[in-house]
């Protein structure tokens, strides 16, 4: 079959890599590639919000099946332009995806599907709104409706931080049209986690935790970014767990999407907060995360081009998923300023250290050990024939091996071979959980 993938970030380099090594994927398409997808799919130059034009390139190629990486395409109702066309795209409908693009349809659809989640109420009106904070006198979560790519939301301490995120919401929409309507929120405490299934709209598989790293610094410091580093699997968190979460949390989901008339099909992606036995969701995605998307596909086995077709003709029963138990860790190598202001252009070295054709040392080593190592491009380009920074996440540096504490070593070795000008990146990816690693070992 033949796949296009919508995106070019780190996320749809690894969806890229994985589809092209899947035995019935003979040809990969990206929208619109970048000098690390172009290794393993054709780029095509349409822009991920022209349906029409990627309609159009679907039928002309005979594309089996379409894969979206982004939210804001699922937002806007890719997939039921899709469907109207009759062409099998992987995703959620527009309706569905309100999952992730509305927090207040979110909370409701919890509600109804007796999903565990923080005591909540919604406002169209900022005086209603501090009315509210002042009265629950409790810490509160403050957070914008719409998307707001992880900067909508406020953890509050006290009334008065709470009426400052109303403010910045809804008198001065900082978030634009996004912040016209808020959820107000009980804070909770715990441990965060992200879980992640395949739906079909009926049934789920799933695909098990992962936990990211949002702080730009170390142990949680700075501001949020789009994520420093990932994860997968997290110990402590197995299979016990994991059924846990599709009992309280997925199937419910899709139960009450159903009955909504919005059946769920593509990647649910939820947030938790776990505190001892206590499972709370914090929010949905409706997509894989990124950097969390990398470490999964590289723990992928099986035909991922199958699997997502199947899922995507609402066949989950069919579809073969089977993640590798070994751990693979994802650390973002980021421009220095990011996420604040920060320079593109720099030319990057010693990638071919790691990825290319001559073996280097590293490349046998990690061979004898079974750890396996790649790199994906997050933001990229090709300046000439020399490759330079093109974002604030540059590249997504992974690796799988026997063990987490072995496969954060490698991740961070093979980044140790990469240099760029202002190169960041966190040094303790994972590292929070190795001490329960062993724990359970
Ligand atoms: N009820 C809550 N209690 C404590 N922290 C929360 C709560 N809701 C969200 N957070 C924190 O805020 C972050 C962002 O919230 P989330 O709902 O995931 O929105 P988004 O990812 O769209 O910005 C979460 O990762 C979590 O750290
Ligand atoms: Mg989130």
């Amino acid at each position: 079959m033949k796949v296009l993938v919508v995106g070019k970030g780190g996320r749809e380099h690894a969806l890229c890599w994985r589809f092209n090594q899947s035995p019935s994927v003979w040809g990969v398409y990206c929208t619109s590639g970048s000098p690390g997808i172009n290794q393993v799919a054709k780029p095509v130059a349409i822009a991920p919000g022209d349906f029409a034009g990627l309609i159009g390139f679907v039928r002309e190629q005979k594309i089996d099946l379409t894969v979206v990486g982004p939210e804001e395409p699922l937002a806007n109702g890719i997939v039921d332009e899709f469907a109207r066309a009759g062409l099998t795209i992987f995703g959620p409908t527009r309706a569905a995806a309100q999952l992730e693009s509305s927090k207040s349809f979110a909370k409701t659809v919890m509600r109804e599907a007796g999903v565990p989640t923080a005591a909540f109420a919604i406002f169209d009106d900022a005086e209603a709104a501090r009315r509210h904070v002042d009265a629950i006198a409790r810490p509160c979560v403050v957070k914008a409706d719409g998307l707001a790519y992880g900067k909508g939301v406020t953890v509050c301490d006290d009334a008065v931080q709470a009426r400052a995120a109303i403010g910045e919401a809804m008198d001065a929409r900082r978030f634009g049209a996004a912040g016209a309507r808020i959820v107000i929120e009980d804070r909770l405490a715990g441990e965060e986690l992200s879980f992640f299934a395949l739906c079909d709209g009926d049934e789920a598989i799933a695909l098990g935790c992962a936990q990211d790293h949002k702080a730009v610094f170390d142990g949680d410091r700075g501001p949020n970014t789009g994520g420093m580093g990932a994860y997968s699997p997290v110990p402590g968190y197995g299979a016990e767990f994991e059924s846990r979460v599709m009992d309280e949390v997925v199937r419910p989901t899709l139960a009450a999407m159903r009955a909504r008339g919005v059946p769920f099909r593509g990647v649910l992606f939820v947030g938790l907060m776990v505190d001892g036995d206590r499972i709370n969701v914090l929010e949905y995605n409706v997509r894989f995360g990124d950097p969390e998307c990398e470490p999964l596909m590289m723990r992928f086995e099986g035909d991922l081009g199958e699997a997502l077709l199947a899922i995507a003709e609402g066949r989950a029963r069919d579809a073969a998923v089977r993640l590798a138990p070994r751990p693979a860790v994802a650390v973002v190598l980021a421009s220095g300023g990011y996420p604040g202001e920060y320079r593109i252009g720099l030319p990057i070295a010693g990638l071919e250290r790691i990825d290319g054709a001559a073996p280097s040392d590293a490349k046998v080593r990690w061979a004898m050990e079974r750890t396996r190592v790649k790199v994906f491009h997050a933001g990229t380009a090709l300046a000439g024939t020399t490759l330079v920074t093109d974002g604030g996440r540059v590249l997504t540096v992974t690796a799988m091996a026997d063990g987490l504490e072995r496969a954060i070593a490698a991740a961070y070795e093979a980044a140790g071979l990469i240099e760029f000008e202002g190169m960041h990146l966190r040094r303790d990816v994972g590292r929070r959980a190795l001490g329960r690693d062993a724990a359970d070992r």
